[in-house]
């Protein structure tokens, strides 16, 4: 028996190296950890369990079959993260680039079938040279095999995906599936087609980096939802993001200890929105001053900064936040705001995350651009989102509700449960100016001082309608709140709201505009 457990012990050890010390070597110098180091700093310590450690690939041709390592090319199993289960696969850039064979994927499936059984997240560490080139379709197949899971597992358990390295080919679209996307900065990068396929199809010259690095995707693509300037920030931030998830959609947040004595009203929340309606201000003020310890935690900080996205607490209680930025674009709902928000309250929705809208819009953005690029569908998928979600959901009036975008910011009439508004509140078809260009245009035209008569009938309409009375009359707001008690009416809101039950119309599945 010593002398098996010794052999054991060995072979363990030699799958450990990976590609050896020489490519582990390289691996460092780029400034990039082993996928082994990689899991090491996510999980908590000594929690991993590895699973197919002695998997080898079955390859024959490029003298692949003299060329094997246990392993091939991905270390996955299972592990806590804050003490609570996870499923993990980390490609080993050491072993063939980590590319993809059909043992490979055979792997990250076997680890993600256990995860969707036993209902917990999965978080890929992706960094590889894409389908192993000398496998063919084998390997083509294995990814396929990988994509039909990542849909299937969509809305069961939350999907992370981590990108620590290169990510290329229809390789992306595995990450693209999954709920989140992680990069770390100058390390990683993903695009569909290479600089040099760029180079010769459109003529354009572009780097690497500028084509598909972190910062191009958390800011231009959105395809990134998370950048951080290296891999172990990276790595402890989506610690931090699990922290926010229930383990499946089964399964609830964790709850953190709140002392509901602690909650005061906050006076600076009645200084925040200016008297003049056309001066900005920083919705982030006021999402920090209602939420618990200043804690939130920004989804696509740098993408479509008119809409802000991202998990907080309130009474100790996990919640989705989508809030209208005044401060960028004056708010405005354009093509790309309207995507970020929706995908995020879908996953919030399935999940089961309440969702807290604070608004703040002056509509949709106008122009040839936004309409001929599809704001009408793009902007539905945001209504569509709105409406068809059944967690709890409440929406703060915080200033302008204009619109079709009062409508679509989860208001009463698409199953908002509680709807606030501060006295601040302009809630109208649309901003009084261009309402009175409208309805008064004659009159105003006929006007001996037509620049007078205008800003009287603004003065007119503004008093009638810029204020969110005759709403509150209605029914469609249930409360006109003083912005200093918004936390406390919150955190009472969302706990009345945590037995809810709502449903929709039993169906094979919705067709959200896509
Ligand atoms: C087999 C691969 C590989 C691959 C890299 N390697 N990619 N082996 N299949 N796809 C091997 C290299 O031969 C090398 O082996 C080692 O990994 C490290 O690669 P380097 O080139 O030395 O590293 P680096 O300079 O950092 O460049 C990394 C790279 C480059 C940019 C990823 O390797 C590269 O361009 N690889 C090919 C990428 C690609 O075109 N993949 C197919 C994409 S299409 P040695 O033994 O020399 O160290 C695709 C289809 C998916 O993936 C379809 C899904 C539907």
């Amino acid at each position: 028996m010593k002398n098996k457990i010794k052999e054991l012990k060995n072979l363990k050890e030699k799958a450990k190296q990976g590609g050896g010390k020489v490519k582990v070597k390289k691996q460092h110098a780029k400034g990039k950890l082993t996928a082994r180091e990689r899991i090491e700093l996510l999980v908590d310590e000594g929690s991993f369990d590895e699973l197919d450690i002695f998997v080898k690939h079955r390859a024959r041709d490029f003298g692949l079959d003299k060329q094997h390592f246990p392993g091939d090319g991905v270390v996955t199993g299972l592990a806590k993260i804050d003490e609570r289960p996870v499923a993990i696969f980390s490609q080993d850039f050491t072993v063939f680039g980590g590319s993809l064979s059909e043992t490979h994927a055979e792997k990250i499936c076997k680890v993600m079938n256990i995860a969707m059984k036993a209902g917990i997240p999965v978080i890929g560490l992706n960094d590889s040279g894409g389908a192993r080139i000398q496998e063919g379709v084998v390997s083509l197949g294995g990814y396929a095999d990988l994509f039909l899971l990542n849909t299937l597992a969509s809305g069961v358990i939350p999907q992370l995906s981590v990108i620590l390295g290169p990510c290329a080919g229809g390789a992306v679209y595995s990450p693209a599936i999954t709920d989140f996307v992680f990069m770390a900065k100058s390390t990683s990068y993903m695009f569909v087609t290479g600089p040099n396929v760029v180079k010769t199809v459109t003529h354009e010259d572009v780097s690497f980096e500028d084509l598909g690095g972190a910062e191009t995707h958390a800011s231009k693509s959105g395809v990134a939802h998370f950048v951080y300037d290296n891999e172990v920030e990276t790595l402890l931030n989506v610690r931090k993001l699990l922290g926010y998830l229930p383990l499946n959609y089964r399964d609830k947040s964790p709850e953190l200890q709140f002392d509901e004595t602690t909650i005061k009203p906050e006076q600076k929340l009645e200084n925040i929105v200016p008297d003049n309606p056309n001066k900005p201000y920083d919705m982030k003020e006021i999402i920090n001053l209602i939420v618990d310890d200043n804690d939130f935690f920004e989804v696509h900080e740098n993408y479509a900064e008119n809409i802000i996205c991202g998990f907080s607490r309130m009474g100790g209680t996990a919640i989705g936040i989508i809030a209208n930025q005044p401060a960028v674009l004056a708010g405005v709902l354009d093509i790309n705001a309207s995507v970020k928000a929706a995908r995020f309250v879908r996953f919030c929705d399935a999940f089961g995350i309440p969702i807290l809208v604070l608004e703040d819009v002056p509509g949709f953005l106008p122009g040839t651009e936004q309409e001929w690029n599809g704001i009408i569908r793009h902007g539905a998928k945001l209504l569509y989102a709105f409406s068809e979600a059944t967690v709890p959901k409440i929406t703060v009036i915080t200033r302008k509700a204009y619109g079709g975008a009062y409508d679509v910011m989860n208001s009463k009439h698409i199953r908002g449960d509680f709807n606030f508004a501060w006295p601040s509140a302009e809630i109208a078809v649309m901003g009084p100016k261009g309402a009175v260009e409208i309805i008064f245009k004659k009159e105003i035209e006929k006007s001996s001082n037509p620049e007078k008569a205008l800003d009287k009938k603004i003065k007119e309409y503004r008093d009638k309608f810029a204020n969110p009375y005759i709403t509150a009359e209605r029914g469609f707001v249930d409360d006109v709140i003083l912005p200093g008690e918004t936390r406390l009416k919150l955190i009472n809101a969302f706990n009345y709201l945590r037995t809810k039950v709502d449903t929709n119309p039993k169906k094979k599945h919705g067709n959200i505009p896509l």
